[in-house]
């Protein structure tokens, strides 16, 4: 079957609006993104129309060892002679296997490992242990944090996702404090109810605002101290994105509860992990049928995910995190001269980046610009100034010379049309 030789792009925008979902249809036809993806290799990928894109948003690191990694194509592909999706009750030799490689990769003593069909499902299961192992019920988490759409995932989030569909947490259960301030932190914990603080590493959807240095074992300790129980939320900065499996490590961390997805599904087949500490884990031994997902351990999921992991963990690979990090961070410091009104910041930590505009909107008007350029990164939702850059950690220098030769021009032309609006104002 050829899937996108016949398909015609006026008819699935179209169908999308009659029969998917017209909201986001519409949303980003309104934004001047008519993009239907097509053919896919590597980190580039192709408008239906033939428009190649340079795939720098690899949807929060789903394709951070590309699109259609070959090795990991392969493992499925062999996977799929001999399993399926298996059967969640049961043990498996993939499913032990999987595990016992996380706990390999993790700190020592964090070790249990449940999976999930995705993130959000991911974070419930996180919440729900550690309000198992605690026997407090609040949720201490970021403002305009966010981690995933499902039950308590979205009401431990910023309100813009949980309001409309009235899953706001409410005060007693849910309690909001600014990123980065450890004394509203301390204020939160002191009254020593919550079960947990649940964090990203670094805020993707807030723009990636960089810890303070000390903010996060200054968390951890407070956690301590006040008996809850902390989530490291590595979705998005896990799986050696910032040069470390778990950025959170690379902070001086030992978090209580790891949860990773998005990349370790390698791009073809979605999975995901929480990885517990003996305290977090209490509820596997109370009763390990508890929580349960059809889907959630997958046995393809898990012979992908081995694969990821395994690639991951090549001294090549890490060396070329170092490499992509250090030579795109040198290239993005010369555009950012030559913007310096209007590209005010950049944001790292190794693959993990976040660009700051001027003004409110700025982040949506550079992804609008890259676009056209042939280049796909996408704003930062709760902070519309940033644009989120997540090169893959697998890119050449070739790839990052042409990115970055697009990446010139997008943000001039972007730069350029913000100072035309503030003289016509
Ligand atoms: C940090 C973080 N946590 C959790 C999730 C939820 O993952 P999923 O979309 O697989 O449910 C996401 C998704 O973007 C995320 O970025």
């Amino acid at each position: 079957m050829r899937i996108f030789d016949e398909a015609k792009k006026e008819m699935v925008f179209e169908d999308s609006i009659k029969y998917w979902n017209s909201g986001k249809t519409r949303e980003w036809l309104d934004l001047g993104i008519d993009l239907i993806m097509g053919k896919r290799e590597g980190y580039y990928f192709y408008d239906l129309d033939g428009k190649k894109l340079m795939d720098v948003h690899i949807n929060g690191g789903t394709y951070s060892l590309g699109h259609r990694n070959p090795e990991v194509i392969q493992a499925l592909i062999e996977g799929t002679t001999q399993c399926d999706i298996g059967n969640h009750h049961f043990p498996s030799v993939v499913k032990a296997a999987l595990a016992k490689e996380l706990a390999n990769v993790s700190p020592e003593g964090v070790s249990h490992v449940i999976y999930a069909s995705g993130g959000g499902e991911a974070i419930d299961l996180a919440l729900k242990s550690a309000r198992n192992s605690t026997g407090r019920k609040k949720i201490i988490s970021i403002q305009s944090c966010y981690h995933g759409h499902t039950g308590l995932a979205v009401t431990a989030g910023d309100s813009r996702f949980s309001k409309i569909f009235l899953t706001e947490g409410n005060s007693e259960d849910s309690v909001k404090v600014p990123f980065n301030d450890i004394e509203a932190m301390e204020e939160a914990l002191s009254k020593n109810d919550a079960a947990c603080v649940i964090m990203e590493t670094i805020p993707a959807t807030y723009g990636f605002p960089m810890p303070k240095e000390g903010y996060l074992p200054a968390v951890k300790a407070l956690c301590e101290k006040y008996g809850a129980l902390y989530i490291a939320d590595e979705v998005q900065t896990g799986l050696m994105r910032s040069g470390s499996m778990w950025a959170i490590t690379g902070y001086g961390v030992i978090p209580d509860i790891i949860v990773t997805s998005k990349g370790f599904s390698g791009g073809v087949y979605p999975i995901a992990a929480v990885i517990m500490n003996e305290k977090a884990s209490n509820w596997i031994r109370e009763d390990g049928s508890a929580h349960m997902s059809t889907f959630g351990g997958s046995e393809l999921g898990c012979i992908v995910a081995l694969k990821v992991l395994e690639i991951l963990q090549r001294p090549e690979t890490i060396k070329n995190v170092k490499f992509v990090s250090e030579y795109l961070r040198e290239g993005l410091e010369k555009i950012k001269a030559e913007n310096k009104d209007f590209f005010v910041e950049i944001r790292q930590n190794g693959t993990i980046m976040g660009l700051k505009f001027n003004g409110d909107k700025s982040g949506i008007s550079v992804m609008q610009h890259l676009y056209n350029e042939g280049v796909w990164a996408i704003y930062s939702m709760l902070d519309n100034s940033v644009v989120q850059f997540k090169p893959g950690i697998l890119c050449t220098k070739e790839y990052c010379d042409e990115l970055l030769e697009k990446m010139a021009k997008g943000i001039k032309s972007a730069a350029e049309e913000a100072a035309s609006k503030v003289k016509v104002v």
